[in-house]
């Protein structure tokens, strides 16, 4: 799909992703390089960034990868470094590096809790930590979130945990770096998204036609929805939004369910209110 921005909203930028290599981190990528950004992807496995980089300079971005686990502060300073050798300075920082697998919190252990709380929340404030020296002047932080924890979701507990944490720091460092330097510091929220290792992970096809039949408002969002509202919030578009985490989900995290027909609510309000006008002053509306 074609980007309704200018192509050159970010000219001369230099942006560094995690978990830039493959899902909603990669087309973020595509979409700030095709913007004009240079572009840095840091992530584990080194022959996915390889096929990255190389589908990034195809469409001629000027592209490096560098592996890294967000976990690791040396691996988080390293591949900070190795960008800003490779490119002279760091201007945006998206965290998209996360972990998740659904299991019944029964089932999980410490352990496992712990994984995705390193990655997802520790991950996402040692990045931002060890990019602050490069980004005091005026530097634009995205975290990629979630929605899960605004109520409660099941068999999520860890992630729901560790994107709270991280919606958390997105307003400390937006309060903090925003005051102190100028530094814009926003996340994320997607619903379901297409062709991801997330949607993969945690929705079966069943639910999602079932959720679909039930509600018109239900449907899979592309990763091109995310990799927009990224450059909405990267470029000067965005410029007075700070500490905001925006949900991109076409509406879906609203969703609860209907306990009453139209017709019965029309009924009821009728009848409430022709008791309240016949009722006698000073006897309760609850006697009636
Ligand atoms: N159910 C229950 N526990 C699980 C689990 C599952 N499906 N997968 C991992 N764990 C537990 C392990 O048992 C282990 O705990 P233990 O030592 O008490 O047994 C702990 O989590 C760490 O697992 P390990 O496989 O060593 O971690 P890892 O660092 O190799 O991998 C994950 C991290 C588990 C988050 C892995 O799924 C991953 O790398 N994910 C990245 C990609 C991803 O999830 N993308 C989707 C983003 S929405």
């Amino acid at each position: 799909m074609e980007s309704p921005f200018k192509g050159d909203i970010l000219k001369g930028k230099v942006s560094l992703l995690t978990g830039g290599g493959s899902g909603i981190g990669y087309e973020i990528a595509a979409e700030l390089g095709k913007h004009g950004s240079f572009i840095a992807i840091m992530g584990r496995r080194i022959h996915v960034l390889d096929s990255a980089v190389s589908a990034l300079q195809s469409l001629g971005i000027q592209a490096i990868g560098v592996e890294g686990d967000v976990r690791k502060k040396e691996d988080a300073a390293r591949v900070i470094d190795a960008t800003v050798k490779q490119f002279g300075k760091l201007d945006i920082l998206v965290n998209a590096a996360a972990g998740n697998f659904l299991v019944p919190s029964e089932d999980l252990s410490p352990n496992g809790f712990r994984t995705v709380i390193d990655i997802d929340a520790v991950g996402t404030f040692t990045m931002c930590h060890e990019a602050l020296p490069y980004l005091k002047n005026g530097g634009v932080i995205i975290n990629i979130s979630a929605t899960l924890h605004y109520t409660a979701s099941w068999y999520q507990v860890h992630v729901s945990a560790a994107k709270a944490a991280v919606d958390s720091l997105t307003r400390s460092l937006a309060l903090e770096w925003g005051t102190d330097y100028g530094i814009r510091v926003n996340g994320i929220a997607p619903g379901p998204i297409e062709d991801t290792t997330g949607v993969a992970k945690l929705i079966t096809k069943e639910v999602t036609l079932k959720r679909q039949k039930d509600s018109a408002q239900y449907r899979m969002g592309k990763k091109w929805d995310i990799a927009m509202a990224a450059l909405y919030l990267a470029s000067d578009a965005g410029n007075y939004v700070n500490g905001m985490t925006m949900v991109v989900d076409g509406g879906i995290w609203l969703n609860s369910p209907r306990h009453m027909s139209k017709e019965e609510v029309k009924q009821l309000s009728k009848t409430v209110e022709k008791r309240s006008r016949d009722a006698p002053v000073g006897v309760p509306k609850s006697n009636l």
